[in-house]
């Protein structure tokens, strides 16, 4: 695939040394056995099964979590085992390479693999200088490996130690899930054929105003569903009922509502209790009554969005449309999922991604119909909004 990222040749010597890979294995328990968590864990497969075949001591970072302190919930430790199922023996290394004797014994431990094992440190959040960069921290992993390869696109937008920190220290590359996760992504930012449709939807808007920003500027259309839209419908003084309202997004949303191609559902399936299967009214938009709770679009904005989807020539999606949480509320998703599953790959450039979206592509069997599937949430967005200028990518960008 073609990119601008620095890559591991073919003939770069790496038999018996040993090479220190950045994977994003971030995959919570509930997410273990979704899209999310095997995306994330097989698209590092290939990077991990070429070293070793190439005979490289191959040692894996990962953050799993956001831990605030070292906790057994939040080591690394498991991941070891579960990758046993696609055929990975993996060691597993607890020690904290800022301890200078457990440092120690880790690198002679790692002196002493043999060719072709694969070897996992404990979480790289555990570090206390890992989210702020510290180069010490770097360097002590740096002393670990000959070289550094990035294969982890879901962290990219961290400028973390294990991210961006030891990519400074040591010759560094991408790996090939980072580099057809930029090649794909790519293709939305330069370029992308017209129409260009976004889709987005989630809770906070506040997450996604610089993304809005860039799509506003750059699609025919932007559709904004779930709760993302109530700030939208507040900020034209609308009736939302006792709807999920994010207030401090209320200004942004009356300033990102003057700009053209921002299209708000025209009704809305509407409840009074929000139970995990709640009684579903569908009403218009401007008809929402003070005690309605929005949960998901209404049939008449999925009617309209799906002729808007089927003129698409590039689609991106992002964040379900409704209260996904609840099975009845995530028909409007369901429904979205399979329109553009059908226009994509053939007629129109589709990607999707978000962790919130992944499961309504597992649900719906989608995820195969879509020209890719970014294993990135926070990651995706920034790229978009950055045009590709994230922490971890940028410092492997060919000079
Ligand atoms: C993700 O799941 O989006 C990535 O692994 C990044 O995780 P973080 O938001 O905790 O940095």
């Amino acid at each position: 695939m073609k990119t601008t990222l620095r890559t591991l040749s073919s003939t770069h010597k790496v038999k018996g040394m040993p090479i220190l890979a950045r994977v994003d294995w971030n995959v919570p328990d509930a997410a273990m056995h979704g899209l999310e968590g095997s995306l994330k864990l097989e698209r590092s497969i290939p990077l991990i099964k070429q070293l070793v075949k190439r005979g490289a001591i191959v040692i894996l970072l990962t953050h799993f979590g956001r831990p605030k302190k070292k906790d057994r919930i939040h080591s690394t430790q498991p991941l070891a085992k579960r990758m046993q199922q696609y055929g990975l023996e993996i060691t597993f290394h607890p020690e904290s390479v800022s301890k200078p004797e457990e440092l120690k014994r880790l690198t002679k431990r790692l002196r002493d693999a043999k060719q072709g094992t694969i070897h996992l440190l404990e979480n790289v959040r555990f570090e206390k200088g890992e989210e702020k960069n510290a180069i010490p921290l770097a360097k002590a992993w740096a002393t670990l490996g000959y070289f550094f390869i990035n294969d982890a696109f879901a962290s990219c937008h961290r400028a973390h130690a294990s991210v961006a920190g030891i990519a400074k220290q040591l010759p560094s590359y991408a790996g090939p899930s980072l580099v057809e996760e930029v090649a794909y992504l790519e293709r939305l930012i330069s370029k992308p054929s017209s129409p260009f449709i976004g889709v987005i939807g989630g809770k906070k808007l506040s997450t996604k105003i610089p993304v809005m920003k860039t799509l506003l500027a750059q699609c025919d259309a932007v559709l904004v569903g779930g709760a993302m839209a109530t700030p939208f419908l507040a900020a034209k003084k609308m009736q939302i009922g006792k709807s999920y309202l994010e207030k401090a997004s209320i200004t942004e949303a009356g300033k990102l509502l003057k700009k053209p191609g921002l299209l708000l559902p025209i009704d809305v399936m509407v409840t009074d209790k929000l139970v995990s299967n709640p009684v579903l009214r569908r009403v218009m938009v401007d008809a929402i009554g003070k005690q309605d709770i929005i949960v998901d679009v209404g049939p008449s904005t999925l009617a309209a969005w799906s002729k808007i989807v089927g003129t698409a020539k590039t689609i991106l999606w992002n964040g379900p449309l409704g209260w996904t949480e609840s099975e009845a509320c995530g028909n409007g998703s369901r429904f979205m999922a399979r329109v553009i599953a059908l226009r994509t790959k053939g007629r129109a450039f589709g990607v999707a991604g978000g962790g919130d979206t992944l499961p309504i592509l597992a649900q719906t069997k989608t995820a195969k119909w879509f020209d890719f599937v970014s294993t990135g949430g926070g990651a995706m967005l920034e790229f978009l909004s950055l045009k590709g200028k994230l922490p971890g990518i940028t410092i492997l960008r060919s000079r």
